[in-house]
């Protein structure tokens, strides 16, 4: 009871200093790029996210029912509110709309590195474009992210696919509609389920051993090359990842990304190009992943329009960035202790505050009567840069002591010019 919930987490101060670091970059980069933030409520309807094509996600949610008897559940993932939201004022919006937000969600998942029963999950999506434009710009979102927290092109790589391939190579076996998406969240399993299990799923669908081996030899390319020859020539697939690829040079990312069929994602909504970023290591899980979605709204009763975007987790990143060497010590912000000699310049002592405040200085008062030692040791934890000290004499003429902790240089300075 004392102890909070399996797979849950307390941020404790120096935790939320580093999430606040986090969310700060996820926060730049998605405005550099003209992104509005954007929020929504935790709980939902059960029925937004009760997709039928044997998703996890679906199994994972967190569901109960409401003391009105309404079926309600913890968001697994934002995309499902945030269809709500646009499709609640569809034509009312200016297009294309370019929204983010940072929304806490909540999947039953097995806990293990990286993964958690809560995490913190930035979104960004356009919606209202078709072109591949989108898709490139929100690489370039990506890039700028990991280029901000000191990653690069050789510690991680964004690989991409389209889910086309599949359909293209599926409708060459007289493979569609409802199939499709029963597959796709099938082979996003490939790696991570033992070879015979995958097989007897995707059997179990109707396909053939024939189309079973046929789509395992077509996941297995890695190369724009192998891929032009796997379909056919006219291959709406290969145009548009080709055309991916040259925007992403334009960008100058294209050492961030690569082509891999196999990805294709674990969601069934995904229908164009679709992404994952992973360590260059191998050693975590996706760091973050999105695609194209160009029919979600469809299938939540609305008119459908083209939309395409991306998750990313709060949690492998600081892994990632752990293992890098790269999380950042963070101080607590203070700049200015004051102390305030005794209690007959506790008063003395707020003023002081009060004027560094006002002029935007971030001041920790000492508000008890401590010992010397005890406020220095107090500015050295804080991570204060001054010490400003309250003193009878100094302050009978209208003076504080200040020292500076970086050099250790003391001076007396007047109220006036503080
Ligand atoms: P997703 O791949 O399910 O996609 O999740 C996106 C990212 O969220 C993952 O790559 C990972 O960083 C993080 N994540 C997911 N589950 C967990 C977990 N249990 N613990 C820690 N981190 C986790 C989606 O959710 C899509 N709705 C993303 C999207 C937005 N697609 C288009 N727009």
């Amino acid at each position: 009871m004392t102890q909070g919930v399996r797979g849950t987490r307390d941020f404790y101060p120096e935790d939320m200093r580093l999430r606040n670091w986090l969310f700060e970059r996820f926060h730049s980069a998605a405005r550099s790029h003209g992104f509005e933030e954007y929020d929504a409520p935790v709980l939902e309807s059960e029925e937004l996210y009760t997709r039928k094509a044997g998703e996890e996600i679906v199994g994972q949610l967190y569901n109960f029912e409401d003391k009105g008897g309404r079926r309600v559940a913890l968001r697994p993932e934002m995309t499902p509110s945030l269809a709500r939201m646009v499709m609640a004022r569809a034509g009312g919006l200016a297009l294309p709309i370019k929204w983010y937000s940072i929304p806490q969600c909540w999947r039953y998942e097995r806990t293990q590195r990286g993964r958690g029963r809560e995490h913190y999950q930035w979104n960004v999506d356009i919606w209202g474009m078709n072109g591949i434009e989108a898709d490139a710009e929100l690489l370039s979102v990506l890039v700028q992210f990991f280029d901000s927290v000191g990653l690069s092109s050789e510690d991680l790589v964004i690989r991409i696919s389209s889910r086309k391939v599949l359909e293209e190579v599926l409708g060459s076996l007289g493979l569609e509609g409802e199939i499709f998406a029963q597959t796709c969240v099938i082979v996003d399993k490939m790696d991570k389920l033992p070879e015979d299990v995958v097989e007897a799923q995707l059997s179990d669908l109707g396909l053939s051993s024939e189309s079973i081996s046929t789509i395992r030899s077509v996941l297995g390319i890695t190369d724009m090359q192998s891929l032009s020859s796997a379909l056919s020539s006219d291959s709406e697939a290969l145009i548009e990842l080709q055309s991916l690829f040259s925007l992403c040079d334009s960008y100058g990312i294209s050492d961030w990304v690569s082509f891999d069929a196999s990805v294709v994602r674990g969601l069934a909504y995904y229908t164009g190009p679709v992404f994952e970023a992973h360590d260059r290591a191998g050693n975590l899980r996706a760091i973050c992943g999105g695609g194209r979605y160009d029919k979600l709204i469809g299938t939540l009763g609305g008119n459908d329009l083209p939309a395409t975007g991306f998750g990313f987790g709060d949690m492998v990143i600081m892994e990632l960035l752990a293992d890098k060497g790269l999380v950042p010590e963070l101080s607590n912000g203070v700049g200015d202790v004051v102390f305030g000699m005794g209690t007959e310049l506790r008063g003395a002592a707020m003023q002081v505050a009060a004027k560094l405040r006002s002029a935007g200085r971030t001041v920790d008062l000492v508000l008890e009567n401590k010992k010397m030692k005890w406020v220095f040791k107090h500015a050295e934890r804080c991570g204060a840069t001054r010490l400003v000290m309250v003193m009878p004499d100094e302050w009978a003429e209208g003076k504080v002591r200040i020292k500076n902790l970086d050099s250790g240089e003391e001076s007396t300075v007047a109220m006036d010019n503080l």
